[in-house]
């Protein structure tokens, strides 16, 4: 139902600096696999097969991540490391990649709207890869698929965080309508702790209706003079079309040098537990 999928991948990654220097951040790997392939694993997952990636200047590796490599695949055909790049044809086989540029670093909305072009009038996700998530059951894409099917509105992914961190985040409020589920009615971006309507961050899963790019269109500048994508979601708030779902497992902020550390602990006790199995 849903088939598109949508990754801004433009931003440069200062907090991983000298790293990102000359590499994208959404290839950086945890264990051996770039950021940015467990997110196009995970929309996969979710049913889809369209990958609209949003990049910038200094990005081209991701293009060429997802591409064949002749050369390298040829010099390791038949010899014991030609598993290593199974699951990435996979994905190269599997999936359409289609790409676009933000000239210009204008918030997180922006680089959504730029994507309108390979996303047309149809309901899409959003996929920050620098959150990293992981669930034993459906990834939380998937999860968001199933709220949509119900709701047929935009749907924002969050997680109670302490009071201390809602200012790094869109925080919501509104009517729990079921388990886990608000029809947003308050959604500010970055709040001071005395300002923020909640502990209920979002993090970087979305799934929006394609009206999302008037409106879009309509706001302005916010929070840090950028155009954010929480501003246009408050207009469909407005209206009850906006649902927030905290989504079941565990999501790793990427982008921290922090986060990024628990999650190759995470996945390297995971990946010893799988090989005693
Ligand atoms: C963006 C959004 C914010 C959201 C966050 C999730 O912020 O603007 O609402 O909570 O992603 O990761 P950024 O982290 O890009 O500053």
């Amino acid at each position: 139902m849903i088939k598109k999928c949508l990754f801004p991948a433009a931003g440069y990654g200062t907090r991983f600096l000298p790293a990102t220097k000359a590499m994208p951040k959404e290839m950086l790997p945890v264990m051996a696999k770039p950021l940015i392939q467990y997110g196009v694993e995970e929309a996969v997952e979710a049913g889809m097969d369209v990958m609209a990636i949003i990049t910038g200047r200094g990005k081209r590796a991701i293009e060429d991540h997802f591409d064949i490599s002749y050369e390298l695949e040829h010099q390791i055909r038949g010899s014991s490391k030609e598993y290593l790049l199974q699951d990435i044809r996979r994905l190269i086989d599997k999936c359409i990649f289609t790409y676009t540029r933000q000239i210009e670093m204008k918030g997180l909305g922006d680089a959504i709207y730029k994507g309108r072009a390979l996303i047309g009038n149809e309901p899409f996700a959003v996929l920050l890869a620098d959150d990293l998530c992981t669930h034993n059951g459906n990834g939380v894409l998937s999860q968001m698929v199933d709220v949509y099917k119900k709701y047929k509105c935009s749907i924002v992914a969050v997680q109670e965080v302490p009071m201390e961190q809602v200012s790094k985040y869109g925080v919501i409020a509104g009517k729990e309508i079921d388990d886990g589920l608000y029809m947003v009615d308050t959604m500010v971006e970055k709040p001071e702790e005395s300002e923020a309507p909640s502990n209920l961050a979002i993090i970087g899963r979305y799934i929006l209706t394609p009206d999302i790019f008037e409106l879009i269109e309509l706001v302005e500048p916010g929070k840090g003079g950028e155009i954010q994508i929480t501003d246009a979601l408050m207009t469909q708030a407005k209206k009850g079309m906006v649902i927030a779902y905290k989504f079941k497992g565990r999501r790793f902020d990427c982008g921290s040098i922090e986060g990024f550390v628990e999650a190759t602990n995470y996945f390297y006790e995971l990946g010893k537990k799988k090989e005693m199995l």
